[in-house]
């Protein structure tokens, strides 16, 4: 375990193991519909390659795309509130079925940022699935469609997400020790 990390709280067995149960779900769901997954950088970049690998079987039309995000910052562990945008879709929405892919949903305020541009940019559908789903927390309505994990109230790094982009490369999710960001 990395020195830094106060406990893990989902091994990286269990994180394959519900991704593998998440992919199956979303194949069957989006057997007849094309589904474009969106995923969102930075913290997204794991759950994405491990989840677009799961969705068996494949359905057809399955596309990937990626947009940018971040509202914490630098060594912030709560929300600025303000979601910096950056990166276009290389796809046109019309029409397309997405699933937008979190690593997180904290106070959901990215979360339902992304789904406003998406559906703003004419998607016929914006479902999300996030691996962490951090409920206590939720400042803002917001459909969680799929999730991997309820999250405790702590700030948890690993398998994509960060401290100060930091321990993004960590198989598993864990808790920091507070004296790492105090
Ligand atoms: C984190 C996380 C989610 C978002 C969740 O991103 O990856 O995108 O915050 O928090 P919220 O529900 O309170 O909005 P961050 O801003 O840290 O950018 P990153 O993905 O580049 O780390
Ligand atoms: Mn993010
Ligand atoms: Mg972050």
């Amino acid at each position: 375990m990395h020195p830094n990390v106060l406990k893990v709280l989902v091994p990286q067995h269990t994180i394959a193991a519900r991704v593998a149960e998440l992919g199956r779900e979303i194949a069957q769901d989006y057997a007849v519909r094309q589904p474009l997954l969106v995923g969102t950088l930075s913290g997204a970049f794991i759950f994405m390659a491990d989840l677009a690998r799961c969705i068996d079987p494949v359905p057809d039309g399955l596309a990937v795309d990626f947009l940018r995000a971040s509202s914490y910052g630098g060594t912030a562990t709560v929300t600025s509130g303000e979601v910096k945008l950056g990166m276009q879709l290389k796809t046109p929405l019309n029409g397309r079925h997405v699933l937008l892919v979190e690593d997180i949903v904290d106070t959901g305020t990215t979360a339902k940022r992304l789904v406003e541009e998406l559906r703003g940019q004419g998607a016929a559908s914006v479902e999300v699935v996030a691996l962490l789903n951090k409920s206590p927390r939720r400042t803002v309505d917001m459909d969680l469609r799929y999730c991997g994990f309820e999250c405790p109230d702590e700030f948890v790094i690993g398998y994509g997400l960060d401290y100060n982009e930091m321990y993004r490369s960590l198989p598993y999710v864990g808790v920091l020790k507070p004296e790492c960001y105090q």
